[in-house]
């Protein structure tokens, strides 16, 4: 295994320590509304800083772009950290067991190793690019399927930005009507985790932040899927829209995305 990954697992587990000592007393848990339906607590805070200790102590200089501390270190540096100390915090603070810790690295505007840990499941998914993806050491793949009406997708419903509703429920009828159906598990990068395992076959979400989607991503191409942006170029850490599958259901996503594109992108 490659050392940088190494450290990035070291720095998830101790994330996931403290998200799962804060389980067991959900009721004691600090909860703020950054905005409208987006909240943080103490635990995010803390695994996130945490996360950003450990790997300060072997990489002081890479660059970090992290949820709740923004940027840090040096913004020159070829290697950049990206961060979501917990990903999916309004399911954490319900006690609904659907939420991960999410780290990537990117070395030279490419994504280079990831880290997605669900701490509720003790699952543990690797990738670094061009060695394959990993969940608990075992290696991984997309789906075998290939047709969207035997497929299960997951998504991200609109639930903070709403301008671009209108476009998202056209896409989620169609999808509801062509697939085997869609779930929305409320944790963005583990739905990209369980599209690179074959658990789903397909994702899609609009407005993601760049800590949502980078770790996942790296996973579903290591296992053989595909990702990109709403024109299937792979602008998705810029544009925050992602859809991602199995080579065969994610061209399918596409072709059903492509129509409502325009007011997708209005968002
Ligand atoms: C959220 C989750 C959710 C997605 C949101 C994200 P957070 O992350 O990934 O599934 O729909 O857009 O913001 O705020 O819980 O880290
Ligand atoms: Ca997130
Ligand atoms: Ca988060």
């Amino acid at each position: 295994m490659h050392p940088t990954l190494n450290i990035a697992i070291k720095a998830a587990r101790r994330a996931g320590q403290i998200i799962n000592r804060a389980s067991l007393d959900i009721g004691q848990l600090q909860v703020s509304t950054k905005q409208q339906n987006d909240y943080v607590t103490e635990v995010d805070k803390a695994a996130e800083s945490a996360i950003i200790d450990i790997l300060r102590e072997t990489y002081p200089k890479h660059a970090i772009l992290a949820e709740e501390t923004g940027r840090s270190g040096q913004e020159d540096s070829e290697y950049q950290w990206i961060i979501d100390p917990l990903d999916g915090t309004t399911n954490f603070i319900h006690g609904f067991p659907q939420y991960a810790v999410s780290i990537a690295q990117v070395h030279k505007g490419t994504l280079a190793h990831a880290v997605v840990y669900d701490p509720s499941r003790n699952e543990l998914f690797t990738a670094s690019k061009g060695a394959g993806a990993f969940l608990n050491d075992k290696r991984i793949r997309v789906s075998k399927r290939t047709k969207l009406d035997e497929a299960l997708l997951g998504t991200g419903f609109p639930y903070r930005m709403f301008d671009h509703v209108d476009a998202y429920l056209a896409i989620f009828k169609e999808m509801t009507k062509r697939t085997a159906g869609v779930r929305r598990p409320g944790a963005a990068s583990l739905d990209l985790a369980y599209v690179a395992c074959g658990r789903l076959d397909g994702f899609w979400e609009f407005g993601l932040s760049p800590w949502d989607m980078a770790a996942g991503a790296l996973l579903i191409s290591e296992a053989g899927g595909l990702v990109s942006d709403l024109a299937g170029e792979s602008n998705y850490l810029a544009t925050g829209n992602i859809i991602g599958g199995t080579p065969k259901v994610f061209s399918q996503i596409l072709q059903v995305i492509a129509p409502h594109r325009q007011g997708a992108l209005a968002a």
